[in-house]
């Protein structure tokens, strides 16, 4: 099925609410021959800046310790480590992602600068951290001080919202499997990111992809690390609840 622009609508309103189907990886919709790349260490151009991340992890920063020296043997001290973002800081009560949290570690530990969203330096440690849960499955956590955020991340997926008046739920439950602009539509959650789009030329972050598909409807694109979308990770973490971590993933 090919799709453009307007002809949503009129899919939309003859779609019959399809059965709401087991979750899928976005992998499941890259063709066969990009799959195999994806996973292939040596030709996903994605494990660049895995190793650029690894890189700057074992480097000193000025006075400040290198993140190795409190994260010692971090093939097996963080990993597991991705599968548990978003989650709830217990300190602050707020919601932190992988790249908060490496944020924090930055600031509060490191006493630096903080990276910023999207710098090269945050994507490749998140990249590489991210990388190192490879093949675990998700399993954040929804109850307690996270049900709040979760529930206001499910609102955001179900509202219509744009000039094209269109939810998250109506292309990513509704219309998986059907082609746009020369995509599959799949059920748009997050095992591959940080992930290297060929339309990017590089590796962006969730909130990246995310922007885009606001952009897609005309709808506001909230800053990266907003409040909203950190809400909005929540949620399709806990739709992709044990699908496995594919980061660094490959995309169109
Ligand atoms: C008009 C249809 C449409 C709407 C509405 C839409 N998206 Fe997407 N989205 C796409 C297409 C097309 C892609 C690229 C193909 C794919 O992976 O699904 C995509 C990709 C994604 C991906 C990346 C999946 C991957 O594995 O690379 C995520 C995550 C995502 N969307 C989430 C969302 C969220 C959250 C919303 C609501 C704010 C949303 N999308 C709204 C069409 C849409
Ligand atoms: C001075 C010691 C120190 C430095 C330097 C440091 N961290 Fe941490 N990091 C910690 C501690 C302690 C925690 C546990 C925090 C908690 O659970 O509340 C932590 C937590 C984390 C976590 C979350 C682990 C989990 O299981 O949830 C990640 C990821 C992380 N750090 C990455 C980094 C990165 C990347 C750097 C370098 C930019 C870094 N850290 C630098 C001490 C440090």
């Amino acid at each position: 099925m090919r799709l453009s622009g307007l002809s949503i609508f009129a899919l939309l309103l003859v779609a019959a609410p399809a059965a709401l189907a087991q979750v899928k990886s976005g992998s499941d919709f890259l063709s066969p021959e990009m799959h195999r790349q994806q996973d292939d260490e040596a030709r996903n151009p994605g494990f660049l800046w895995t190793l650029q991340g690894e890189e700057l992890f074992s480097r000193r920063s000025g006075d400040a310790p290198a993140c190795l020296s409190c994260h010692a043997e971090p093939k097996q001290s963080l990993r597991g480590a991705a599968t548990h973002y978003p989650m709830v800081d217990a300190a602050s009560g707020k919601l932190l992602n992988l790249e908060g949290r490496i944020e924090q570690c930055r600031s509060e530990r490191q006493k630096q600068p903080a990276f910023g969203y999207e710098s090269p330096e945050l994507l490749g440690l998140t990249a590489y951290v991210a990388s190192l849960s490879r093949g675990l499955r998700l399993a954040v956590a929804t109850e307690g001080a996270a049900k709040p955020y979760l529930e206001a991340g499910k609102a955001f997926y179900e509202r219509r919202q744009g000039q094209l008046n269109l939810s998250c739920a109506q292309c990513h439950d509704d219309l998986v499997g059907a082609r746009l602009r020369g995509d599959t539509i799949s059920h748009g959650v997050g095992t591959g990111y940080p992930a290297y789009r060929l339309e990017w030329n590089g590796v962006g972050s969730l909130h990246r992809r995310l922007r885009a598909c606001s952009l897609g409807v005309r709808a506001t694109q909230f800053d990266y690390g907003a409040p909203e979308y950190l809400a909005l990770e929540l949620y399709l973490a806990a739709r992709a609840k044990g699908l496995a971590i594919e980061a660094p993933g490959l995309r169109r």
